[in-house]
């Protein structure tokens, strides 16, 4: 089974009806460019200060990057890696491991408002971002006796990589990611797992912590 990583709360949401009136929205608003209706703090930072929890919203270069990596990583191009995105909307999508991210930012915004807005991204056939229907607990039930780990500045310092994933290539082993800049889990997300794992002594970026988790499990299991 391969390593399944869930970034969660992604900032990533269409522009909510409250702010769609608000001048530093409406300058940059057109129902022709789909890039345009995703909610983006560099934009839309006047507009955000009024909204619940905006700290963890309107952060969709976060969930851009993460994706680059993981995507890009040895262990997805070798089969081993399960990915998933859950939005600060409680949304979960996964993605086909063949799918290319735009490199471009604008490009990749464009992309994931299709997806809010359609549910899916199918290619000639081919489901390349599939909507899960269901809570991350329904999602994690999916998986066979997972080892869930939710891996947090705040958790258990695991200084060794070697000490991280002893576990055998075959089981289930859940990373969970915040796709956030500031603040720490919700207690939805705490609840799923008593497992808090910190991999250094700083607060690191989501993507640099995407990257290490998907190198050291690498490493952990000689995929090169
Ligand atoms: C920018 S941080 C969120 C801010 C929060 N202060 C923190 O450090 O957890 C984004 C995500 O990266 C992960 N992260 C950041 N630093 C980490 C660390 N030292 N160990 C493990 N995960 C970390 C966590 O999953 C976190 O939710």
């Amino acid at each position: 089974m391969p390593l399944i990583v869930i970034l969660v709360e992604c900032g990533m949401e269409l522009i909510p009806k409250e702010i769609r009136k608000h001048s530093a929205v409406r300058k940059n608003l057109s129902s022709q460019i789909y890039a345009s209706q995703i909610l983006d703090n560099a934009l839309h930072h006047s507009a955000m200060k009024n909204l619940k929890n905006s700290e963890k919203r309107g952060r969709p270069d976060i969930t851009h990057l993460c994706l680059l990596n993981a995507l890009g990583s040895t262990l997805n191009k070798t089969g081993n890696l399960s990915l998933f995105i859950h939005t600060i909307n409680n949304k979960i999508y996964e993605f086909n491991p063949e799918i290319r991210i735009a490199r471009n930012y604008n490009r990749f915004k464009g992309l994931m408002a299709k997806t809010l807005i359609d549910g899916n991204i199918k290619v000639n056939g081919k489901h390349l971002i599939s909507q899960f229907e269901g809570k991350l607990q329904d999602l994690i039930n999916k998986f066979k006796n997972p080892e869930i780990i939710l891996f947090s500045s705040r958790g258990k310092l695991v200084n060794d990589y070697k000490n991280l994933f002893l576990e055998a290539l075959s089981k289930n082993i859940i990373a969970i990611i915040g796709g956030f800049q500031k603040n720490t889990f919700s207690e939805e997300l705490l609840r799923l797992s008593n497992n808090l794992i910190s991999i250094s002594e700083y607060s690191l970026d989501a993507w640099i912590v995407t990257n290490k988790i998907i190198t050291y499990y690498e490493l952990s299991h000689n995929i090169q």
